[in-house]
């Protein structure tokens, strides 16, 4: 095959941006997919817009594409829930993925591989003794039926005949923003403190782990299916603030956060952050995926230390 061609809806994002450059640096010709093409931040890629409530896609995207990358979603952890924003965050993802396959089959294009981001949400908000696995059920709250509807519109593209990854992402771990960020925010007055009772698990992921996943999916004809892109090692949200107090050296650690002042501030998006499970990656590491960062200790020293 001649120079990769792979398009990236939301590939302006925090993933996106990091994802972009990488394959670029692979000898990809990348295209970005996004509601403004005033969100052009680098010259290297091929810009093109879409508006998915109109169901309108600039089709010079598509064309000649091989891979597409389906990053774009309203943020999750951004605003509070109401019931406007829950819709926008299942609308953002589902009917853009509808939409994609819709205008591809319109210009009768099959791309090699359809690739999807979806997130352990999936297993819901609940701290449990389960190691939940590929194979487990969706949970039913608002972000495990979101995720299920999400994944179920990526798997469409399987139904019609196009290979299909689906990366079920635990917490992504990077310098730029997302996870990180939030959790650091407190650093700057020199303490942290654990949320709730502390005890909920993070399942987590570095940026450039993460990055390489989806080029892996590039590159692997067969790896496909759905796999939860989540590092091996589980730690709790009180071990989790432990490591980053002993990354910032005139930080100390006070007293959780109580779940209820949470609750007042998030409302029922604290679930998020005051619940979790631990996560398996042993689906993908039997695939043969090698991950870089595998311990927090080491992922926090390559992005804070
Ligand atoms: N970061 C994490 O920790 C994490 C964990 C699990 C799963 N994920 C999932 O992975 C995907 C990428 O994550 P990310 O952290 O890179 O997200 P991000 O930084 O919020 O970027 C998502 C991109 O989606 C596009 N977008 C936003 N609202 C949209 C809408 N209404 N319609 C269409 N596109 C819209 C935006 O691009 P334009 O402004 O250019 O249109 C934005 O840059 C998301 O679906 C996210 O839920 C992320």
């Amino acid at each position: 095959m001649d120079k990769k061609i792979v398009l990236i809806t939301g590939g302006t994002g925090l993933i996106g941006t990091q994802l972009s450059k990488l394959l670029f640096d692979k000898g990809c010709q990348v295209r970005i997919l996004s509601r403004s093409k005033n969100n052009k931040k680098n010259n290297n890629y091929h810009y093109y817009a879409w508006n998915v409530p109109k169901k309108e896609i600039d089709i010079a995207a598509l064309k000649n594409v091989h891979y597409v990358i389906h990053l774009a979603g309203v943020g999750i952890a951004e605003n509070r829930w109401t019931a406007t924003r829950k819709k926008q965050i299942i609308d953002s993802r589902v009917d853009s993925a509808l939409l994609l396959l819709e205008k591809l089959q319109q210009i009768n294009h099959r791309p090699l591989k359809f690739i999807a981001a979806s997130g352990i949400g999936f297993y819901g908000a609940v701290t449990s003794d389960t190691i939940f696995t590929e194979k487990d059920p969706n949970y039913d709250d608002f972000l495990g039926n979101t995720c299920k509807v999400w994944e179920q519109s990526s798997l469409k593209f399987e139904e019609s005949g196009i290979k299909t990854t689906i990366l079920r992402t635990g917490i992504v771990l990077s310098k730029e923003g997302g996870a990180l960020e939030k959790l650091r925010q407190t650093f700057k007055l020199r303490f942290a403190a654990a949320l709730g009772n502390g005890q909920q698990y993070m399942p987590w992921i570095h940026i450039t782990d993460l990055c390489q996943l989806y080029l892996h999916a590039i590159e692997d004809t067969a790896f496909i299916g759905i796999y939860n892109a989540v590092t091996s090692e589980h730690v709790t949200n009180y071990e989790f603030t432990k490591a980053l107090v002993k990354q910032h050296k005139n930080a100390v650690q006070i007293p959780n956060i109580p779940s209820m002042i949470l609750k007042i501030v998030l409302g029922t998006m604290s679930e998020m952050v005051l619940q979790g499970s631990r996560v398996s990656s042993k689906k993908l590491e039997d695939a043969g995926f090698k991950f870089r960062y595998n311990t927090l200790k080491k992922a926090l020293e390559d992005l804070i230390g």
